[in-house]
């Protein structure tokens, strides 16, 4: 039954707008939602809190597998539990996502979550927002789309986001390791960052997030028809 639930995957490199674009979408179709990231970053956070060495990869690829990770509605949007404490925020940092960068490169984490983000297929349909989710977790997707944006464009939009938060870096540094991220992502062994043969590639640069839900929301036969 799950199996036949559709799915609309959205992939493409960090800063592209995938978060973004796919809760919209989600919301719009009334189907679920799986950030796949927030699990890679949430066994990078649970690692760092039992204090693992990021070099053990034995201890990383046990706490993929132990980890629990809940995703709950709250008042400011979906808050995310690591092992039953909110860790929505520390999940956001930076340093969480190169963490979490390192940890996904590893073939046994990966295999780790995989029937994880699979069990998010439920009806009436998932959108599924990762790296690799038209390539490897939902191959016999409904509909697949590849999301890019130059990566002046990412760096400019983290940077407006970091700063509405009052964070302060710099652009420079910011361009730096959206580029060291994306490298890391494209070159490692296992499920590298690439459109899927038959993904729809829609570059954001310039476009407006609407712009960009409309595109996809036109993409889903449900809605074509
Ligand atoms: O989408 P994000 O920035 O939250 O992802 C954090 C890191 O997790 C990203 O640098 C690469 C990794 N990731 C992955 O390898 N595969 C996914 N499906 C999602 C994320």
């Amino acid at each position: 039954m799950s199996e036949s639930a559709p799915v609309l995957t959205i992939d493409g490199p960090s800063g592209a707008g995938k978060g973004t674009v796919s809760r919209l979408v989600a919301s719009r179709l009334g189907w679920h939602y799986l950030d796949s990231g927030a699990l890679y970053r949430a066994v990078g956070v649970a690692a760092s809190w039992a204090g693992l060495d990021p070099s053990d990869q034995g201890a990383l690829v046990r706490c993929a597998f132990d980890t629990r990770i809940e995703f709950r509605d709250g008042p400011g949007g979906l808050r995310v539990l690591v092992n039953g404490t909110d860790a929505t925020d520390e999940l956001r940092l930076e340093t969480t996502g190169a963490l979490a960068s390192a940890i996904a490169a590893i073939p046994e984490v990966r295999a780790a979550l995989r029937e994880r983000q699979r069990a998010f297929r439920r009806p009436p349909g998932l959108v599924a927002d990762g790296r690799d989710m038209g390539t490897v977790i939902f191959p016999d997707a409904t509909v697949k789309v590849f999301l890019t944006a130059s990566a002046e464009e990412r760096a400019r939009r983290r940077h407006n986001q970091l700063k509405e938060k009052g964070v302060s870096v710099t652009f420079d540094d910011l361009l730096r390791e959206i580029l060291a991220r994306d490298a890391r992502d494209a070159q490692r062994a296992v499920a590298p960052l690439k459109p899927a043969e038959d993904a729809v590639s829609i570059d954001t640069t310039g476009l407006t997030i609407e712009e960009v839900v409309e595109r996809v929301l036109a993409l889903v036969p449900a809605r074509a028809g």
